[in-house]
């Protein structure tokens, strides 16, 4: 599972800077194994040529949807079935946004609509262009449709500003679609995770929130979607992309994402609440801005429900996984979780003085039964896949 030995991949490549990097692309898909098929927008070609493409692919590259020659060879429709993955890198916001509406005005579009291959796009565009609220609006139609998005990073750019919006090195692209390089421990398994903070609503401006960034609910949807897993992630309001091949379902308050776990996790085998959930919300929203007088502002608050203790509930067969944000007792106040919210495991972090919370490094006391194990300090990604793993083993040791 480590290659792309088998796959036929159906490279599209649009109009941008970043389309030089696409003949580096297709040694790399090549190099593990994959069949490569080059696509080309019109405006691919501005930045790349064809003959370099078909050099370095070994197949004729395609760009029209009414070429005669090349319907005879493998009509489109073929092509659409053809194509076990397709990865459209570069992804400029132009094709993004025509993907978006459902568009089928060339070939490459019209290859999305009618495929069953799961599509991953790498986006790159100006950083601005990427903030754009079209272009969001647009990336988010596409997430909930089930396209992975590999990317952007962030750096400098072609256009000499700095921000997100460079498409992804190829060799981060390839690792990516074939879905990273750890075993298989997950394979045929669903996931639910939460992940980040939740926000509630005091007024049109205001909320309550926390410190979490989502960071280590990301890193471990990524490691389970690496390990095989169907992963389902709710998000609370971070600034992360979705990590590829999850299906991302955004929420704001605990109310939404109680909502949305609860409607997710009866198709699920495991459950991993890494979420900040915010355990009070304001009695009352405001519908207009609370303004200030020169008398205490008091906000009454009331209770959140746990959404992971309702969950491990109402579902006794799904293998449940808490995490404990602690500042001191860590172990207790961890095997309290485990047993008051009736869970498999529980993973431990200290927090305060810039531990766990919006850090990039993390270090977890793990939790069940009788067991325990300590998972040093590390970046969360590499925490992670230490994580799902033990998790995986639990799950197998408790079938
Ligand atoms: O997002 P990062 O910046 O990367 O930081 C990661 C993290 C510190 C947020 C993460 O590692 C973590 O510890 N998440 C759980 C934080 C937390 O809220 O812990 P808790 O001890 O308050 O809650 C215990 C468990 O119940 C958690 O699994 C939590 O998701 C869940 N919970 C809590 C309250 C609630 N209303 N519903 C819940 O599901």
């Amino acid at each position: 599972m480590n290659s792309l030995h088998g796959q036929r991949v159906l490279l599209g490549i649009s109009g941008g800077i970043a389309a030089y990097k696409t003949p580096d692309l297709v040694r790399r898909l090549r190099e593990r194994g994959a069949e490569v098929q080059v696509v080309m927008t019109p405006g691919a070609k501005a930045f790349v040529t064809p003959l370099s493409l078909q050099a370095v692919s070994g197949q004729e590259v395609r760009s029209e949807l009414l070429d005669t020659a090349a319907e005879a060879a493998m009509g489109h429709i073929e092509l659409a079935r053809w194509a076990t993955k397709i990865l459209i890198a570069p992804a400029s916001a132009d094709v993004i946004a025509r993907l978006a509406v459902g568009m089928a005005n060339d070939l490459l579009t019209t290859l999305c609509l009618a495929t069953d291959a799961p599509i991953a796009i790498a986006p790159a565009m100006n950083r601005l262009m990427w903030a754009n609220v079209a272009t969001q609006a647009n990336m988010a139609t596409l997430r909930q449709r089930g396209y992975a998005v590999f990317g952007p990073g962030e750096g400098d750019q072609a256009c000499g500003e700095v921000g997100a919006g460079r498409m992804l090195d190829p060799l981060e692209l390839v690792d990516l679609l074939v879905g990273g390089s750890g075993p298989q421990v997950l394979a045929g398994k669903n996931v639910l995770i939460t992940a980040g903070p939740t926000r509630e609503p005091i007024d049109p401006v205001r909320y309550i929130t926390n410190r979490s960034s989502g960071k280590m609910g990301f890193a471990v949807a990524a490691a389970a979607a690496a390990a095989g897993a169907k992963v389902t992630l709710v998000a609370g309001p971070v600034n992360l992309p979705t990590p590829a091949a999850v299906t991302r379902i955004d929420v704001e308050t605990a109310a939404e994402m109680h909502a949305a776990t609860t409607k997710a996790a009866g198709d699920q085998h495991i459950f991993i609440a890494s979420a900040a959930v915010a355990d009070y919300r304001p009695d009352s929203f405001a519908d207009s801005k609370i303004k200030k007088n020169d008398s205490e502002m008091n906000i009454s608050l009331t209770r959140n429900a746990d959404i992971l203790a309702d969950t491990a509930k109402a579902n006794p067969a799904l293998f449940t996984v808490g995490f404990a944000a602690e500042t001191n007792d860590l172990e207790a106040y961890a095997r309290g979780k485990l047993e008051r919210k009736g869970l498999n495991m529980v993973a431990g972090n200290w927090v305060g003085g810039g531990k766990a919370f919006d850090a990039d490094d993390n270090e977890l006391l793990v939790v069940w039964g009788s067991g325990k194990q300590v998972l040093p300090n590390a970046a969360k990604t590499a925490l992670a896949k230490q994580l799902v793993e033990l998790i995986a083993g639990r799950y197998e040791a408790t079938k």
